[in-house]
């Protein structure tokens, strides 16, 4: 069965242009995002990572590592990782795990067989400290996924760990949150004192809540 919200990402050992990785050990008590793209050496594939290098800051801000995979080699790896570099303009630090035999592909379901057996389609798992997968993304090949996107989500499961309250859609960093509804209102007095907008008696609005 394909891997779902809650469970426990697998553990693997695999090559990567940072060596060998233990991926808990290397994740360590951070927050993860593992990504597999299609292939190297290919359009979409090249933005999507220059992309994500040019975001190394803001997943340093949020305690998050990142790592890619692909079916390539470590050296077709490496040889690209200059491509992206040139193209983006931006360092790629973040190391990125070759995955010939489809190990750390097959135990993540990445492969798609209807879409290719080949190659794995844009998958996206985020990871808490806990080793528990908080989201997962299966994009087409043709799409380049949005990684602002993947940093928002992000930001919404560390406010809502930490506070009683949901993201409304859309929502971004600094923008009004939900009071979740198990929440009473005369708990709701001593939790949110900025107080809170009642658009109905199960959605309630309040300022976002600052650690
Ligand atoms: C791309 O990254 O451009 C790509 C990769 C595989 C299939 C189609 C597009």
């Amino acid at each position: 069965m394909a891997l779902q919200l809650g469970d426990i990402a697998p553990d693997f050992e695999a090559d990567s242009t940072a060596g060998k990785i233990n991926f808990h050990s290397w994740l360590g008590n951070s927050w993860g995002v593992i990504f597999s793209h299609p292939k190297d050496f290919t359009p979409v594939c090249t933005t999507e990572l220059g992309a994500t290098a040019k975001l190394k800051g803001e997943f340093e801000k949020r305690g998050v590592k990142v790592i890619g995979l692909s079916v390539d080699s470590v050296d077709d790896h490496i040889a690209w990782k200059r491509d992206i570099e040139q193209t983006s303009g931006a360092k790629v630090e973040f190391p990125m795990i070759a995955d010939p035999d489809l190990k750390v592909a097959n135990l993540y379901g990445m492969i798609h067989p209807n879409a290719s057996d080949r190659f794995t389609v844009r998958s996206v798992f985020v990871i808490d400290p806990k080793k528990k997968v908080r989201l997962t993304l299966n994009y087409p090949a043709s799409a380049g996924r949005n990684f602002d996107e993947i940093l928002r989500v992000i930001d919404s499961l560390q406010l809502t760990d930490q506070f009683k309250v949901a993201t409304p859609v859309n929502w971004k960093q600094g923008q009004d949150v939900i009071i979740v509804p198990s929440v009473s209102n005369d708990d709701a007095k001593k939790l949110f004192p900025a107080g809170w907008k009642e658009v109905k008696p199960y959605l309630r609005l309040t300022p976002q809540p600052r650690s």
